[in-house]
């Protein structure tokens, strides 16, 4: 028997662009998923029989991790599904780990790297920004350069990312879930299309893509006014990318004017909005009123680690 747990992540800036190979800073959280793993007499997941069509991520994971006898897979979640807060790469990391650390001990590239391969086979397009971000913990700079703080390179096609260790200061942040479940895989494949035919998609792209270092040096200089900032531009950038949603929308615009700025966070089309604010009770509040479901979330979390079985 094997235990591990891998936490939630939100993006802070860049997601989409990512795809593309732009930088990108993501943030763990304190919501984990934790995943065990024992012997059993057939696969099963949380006491059903295994299928790939109702247990994508732990049946690639498996594919990935694991050429041993059956085994009876069993999963605790804190984060909800499709909120992107980061619950298929939380799920993927701590299979994969679980898996591993029945042979291994943790080594925390080698499970992002299988992660990301299990994102890859269950949404088509994806970049390791999660998976890293969940195996590694803290705060992550995914970018096509090799920076200070770099920790593992990951390729795939002609795509580099070079992933980094992010330094988090001490920040409030409250996510606001609309409660609408989004798939991240079409979402990225509409992206790619609008991307491949649009010269303004391309910009905006680009443009995320200089935020995201801009953001970096506000983080670094704990400029929390120009970090709300950037945060703002990236969320009208994004809804120009065709991901917002109404119900996005009205949590961001509930907590304007209560907290420094607020965007989106992940693939969005629903999901989650993130504000960074001093003050987290008024703006979970608002956000409650506006509909949403707010979490007020602990930044910099530990990675992947194994828990006692
Ligand atoms: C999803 O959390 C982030 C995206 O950029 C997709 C990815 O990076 O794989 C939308």
């Amino acid at each position: 028997m094997s235990k591990c747990s891998a936490p939630g992540k939100f993006i802070l800036f860049g997601e989409h662009a990512v795809v593309f190979g732009k930088p990108a800073i993501a943030i763990a959280i304190d919501r984990r998923i934790t995943t065990s793993v024992r012997r059993a007499d057939e696969f099963m997941v949380n006491g059903y029989m295994m299928t790939r069509r109702h247990h994508a991520y732990i049946s690639a994971a498996l594919d990935q991790a694991w050429n041993g006898p059956p085994v009876a897979i069993d999963t605790v979640s804190e984060i909800p599904p499709g909120s992107g807060l980061g619950s298929s790469a939380a799920v993927s990391v701590s299979c994969v780990g679980a898996l591993l650390s029945e042979k291994n001990g943790l080594d925390a590239e080698r499970i992002a790297r299988k992660a990301f391969e299990v994102e890859c086979v269950v949404q088509g397009r994806a970049s390791p920004t999660d998976t890293s971000t969940s195996a590694h913990g803290h705060g992550v700079l995914v970018s096509p350069e090799r920076l200070d703080g770099f920790l593992w390179k990951v390729e795939k096609g002609e795509r580099v990312w070079n992933i980094h260790h992010c330094d988090i200061p001490e920040l409030t942040f409250v996510v606001g879930h609309t409660g609408i479940h989004a798939g991240t895989g079409p979402l990225v494949a509409k992206v790619n299309e609008l991307v491949d035919g649009s010269g303004d998609a391309r910009r905006a792209i680009d443009r995320i893509g200089e935020l995201v270092l801009e953001g970096v040096e506000s983080l670094r200089a704990r400029d929390k006014a120009a970090l709300g900032r950037l945060m703002t531009e990236n969320h009208d950038l994004l809804n120009g990318l065709g991901v917002g949603h109404p119900a996005l929308e009205s949590l961001v615009e509930a907590c304007t004017g209560r907290c420094y700025g607020a965007k989106m966070t992940g693939a969005g089309g629903g999901g989650s909005m993130i504000a960074l604010t001093d003050d987290p009770v008024p703006v979970s509040d608002a956000i409650t009123s506006a509909g949403g479901h707010a979490i007020i979330v602990k930044v910099g979390a530990e990675g992947v680690r194994a828990e006692n079985a």
